[in-house]
């Protein structure tokens, strides 16, 4: 919290150092948490809303919330925010939240943060503008030249909560600890797009074991973990239906780390279709009693040798786009999960014009591994 504090005394600091009133009626936390930001603003503001996507952020920060009267936490799980009208607001900040999700995504967020900002507001927004697929790209694939050995792809995974509930749709934050249980350390990688980054999924299975959804949530690994080391690690899931949560590791590109014999963490989810009676399904355990489904061996583990000459002549990726046309077992590409996406700060500049705001400042800030984040700063 007094993390919060110190960033938004800055912020309001800089706000006034750039000339702009900021009026104390009401402020907007979009992307709240767990209220880091929320509580800090109310130190400032008449009133403060803090909105998030997920159930337990928002419970997690009206346990902990020290300004009933004055603090509302919203839970919005829709693509926009109709339950604010418009010119609500006279300070809108979002932080650590629009790199989250997929970029048109953030860009419609960002036409909604505008449209709820008062005439004479202010809006504070911060998101990647660079630095995944260009400067940290290159830096990061001259550490992924191979997939790992097969010995490697071994993770202890313990979820966090014994059993959980959703609304069918609804987003919810899935916490594990994994352990390195292969034979050396995997790399980190802060990029959505480096080749073969070892990242924390999940997919969705029926009680019967079978392959319900494939892909949904990603997270990468923050930092390299050697063999016996741990890490806590979250992705944002999105529940389908009745389901059983699966979660595993995946060296991108390559495969689930159980299709080479590691053991993968299931969780039983009681997921309430609209208009469903609320009867909770108690599950002991955290490991649900399906059949694990056949996952087979990847083809570079089986025939090592005919790999790396395919690679050699350059023809392996030819016949895995080839294959990715009949079967997907792995996904490529940007998650809905904690992974960090980017926008360009043309495309945020494009869209504040359209949207007829000004924007009156932008800050980029250099993060590890060349990551540009910017944060703007925006009045109608
Ligand atoms: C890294 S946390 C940052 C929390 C807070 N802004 C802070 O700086 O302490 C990212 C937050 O964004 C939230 N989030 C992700 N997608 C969202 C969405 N579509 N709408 C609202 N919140 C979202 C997540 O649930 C999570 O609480």
């Amino acid at each position: 919290m007094a993390t919060g504090v110190e960033e938004v005394d800055n912020i309001l600091r800089e706000t006034a150092e750039l000339r702009i009133a900021v009026p104390p009626r009401r402020a907007l936390d979009f992307g709240c948490g767990v209220g880091r930001l929320t509580q800090a603003l109310c130190r400032h503001f008449d009133h403060c809303d803090g909105v998030d996507v997920a159930t337990s952020m928002i419970a997690a920060a009206r346990r902990i919330d020290a300004y009933p009267d004055r603090c509302s936490y919203h839970l919005n799980r829709s693509p926009d925010l109709r339950l604010f009208s418009e010119g609500s607001f006279s300070f809108i900040y979002s932080s650590l939240v629009l790199q989250h999700m997929h970029p048109d995504l953030a860009c419609r967020y960002i036409r909604e943060l505008i449209r709820v900002l008062a005439g004479d507001g202010v809006l504070v927004f911060q998101i990647p503008t660079a630095g995944h697929s260009s400067a940290s790209d290159a830096q990061t694939s001259s550490c992924y030249p191979h997939p790992l050995p097969e010995s490697a792809l071994r993770a202890t995974i313990a979820v966090s909560m014994a059993a959980s509930r959703a609304s069918a749709g609804e987003q919810v934050l899935i916490t594990a600890t994994v352990e390195n249980s292969g034979t050396c350390t995997w790399p980190s990688s802060p990029s959505c797009n480096a080749r073969y980054r070892i990242q924390m999924a999940n997919r969705w299975l029926t009680p019967q074991g079978c392959v319900y959804q494939q892909d949904d949530g990603r997270c990468p690994l923050p930092r390299d973990l050697a063999p016996s080391d741990r890490i806590e690690l979250t992705l944002l899931a999105t529940a389908p239906g009745a389901q059983i949560l699966e979660l595993d590791m995946v060296p991108e590109d390559v495969c689930w780390f159980q299709a080479v014999g590691s053991t993968p963490a299931r969780l039983w989810f009681d997921v309430l279709t609209p208009g469903s009676v609320s009867t909770p399904i108690i599950h002991p355990t955290h490991t649900p009693p399906v059949p694990r489904p056949i996952m087979r061996r990847p083809f570079r583990y089986r025939w090592p040798r005919t790999t790396d000459l395919l690679e050699r002549l350059r023809l392996w990726g030819c016949l895995r786009s080839v294959r990715g046309w009949f079967r997907r077992d792995v996904r490529a590409g940007v998650s809905v999960s904690m992974d960090m996406c980017e926008v360009p700060r043309c495309t945020s500049e494009n869209l504040i014009r359209d949207c007829h705001a000004e924007l009156r400042a932008a800050r980029t800030e250099i993060w590890d591994a060349g990551i540009h984040s910017t944060r703007y700063w925006v009045t109608k």
